[in-house]
């Protein structure tokens, strides 16, 4: 089985975020797709277990998503995508606005942003399936969005292990 065909499925590259009392996290995720266009649209983003944003997520049934524009640098892209909320304030030195929901939405380098509530979580195996119900959208700033492709062509970024595409070779 050649699994390196798998790099030809194409994403966008986005910062997930929520919040359970004082616990905030955030990380970096290619994983979101729109699955219904209904009044309050359904999405999916898959969050690798052992993420800390997926057990406040898991507990607050609520989490905000940040599309990146391709302007968004290996500063930002390596505090949300190769470091942890349990270790480090991601918050700190981000620019960032408060959700009508309470949940930080992540402004820095970003096109848009959707606030969702959590409608079920699918076990699957390393990583948590979230079938999101949008709330709100809005437009932050009129740029070009980042895609995956972008990121490792052009950014010559890496993909940790606990991504959802990560491959060891
Ligand atoms: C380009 C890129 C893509 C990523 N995609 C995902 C993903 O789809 N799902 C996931 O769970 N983690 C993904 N990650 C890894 C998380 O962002 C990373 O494990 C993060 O440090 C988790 O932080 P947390 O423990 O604060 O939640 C990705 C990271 C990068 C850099």
């Amino acid at each position: 089985m050649n699994k390196k065909v798998l790099f030809d499925l194409n994403y966008g590259l986005y910062i997930v975020t929520s919040k359970e009392g004082d616990t905030f996290s955030g990380c970096v995720v290619n994983t979101v797709t729109q699955i219904t266009a209904e009044e309050k649209p359904k999405l999916i983003v898959a969050i690798n277990k052992e993420n800390y944003t997926a057990e406040i997520a898991k507990k607050s049934k609520k989490m905000n998503l940040a599309v990146l524009s391709q302007e968004a640098d290996m500063l930002l892209i390596g505090k949300f995508g190769f470091r942890s909320g349990r270790d480090i304030n991601k918050l700190e030195g981000t620019e960032y606005k408060m959700g009508n929901n309470g949940i930080p939405i992540i402004t820095e380098k970003v096109v848009s942003y959707i606030e969702c509530n959590i409608l079920q979580v699918i076990d699957c195996g390393t990583h948590d399936l979230f079938l999101l119900e949008m709330q709100e959208g809005e437009k932050i700033e009129e740029k070009e969005p980042m895609t995956y492709h972008y990121y490792h062509t052009v950014i010559k970024g890496k993909t940790p292990p606990k991504a959802s595409s990560y491959n060891e070779d």
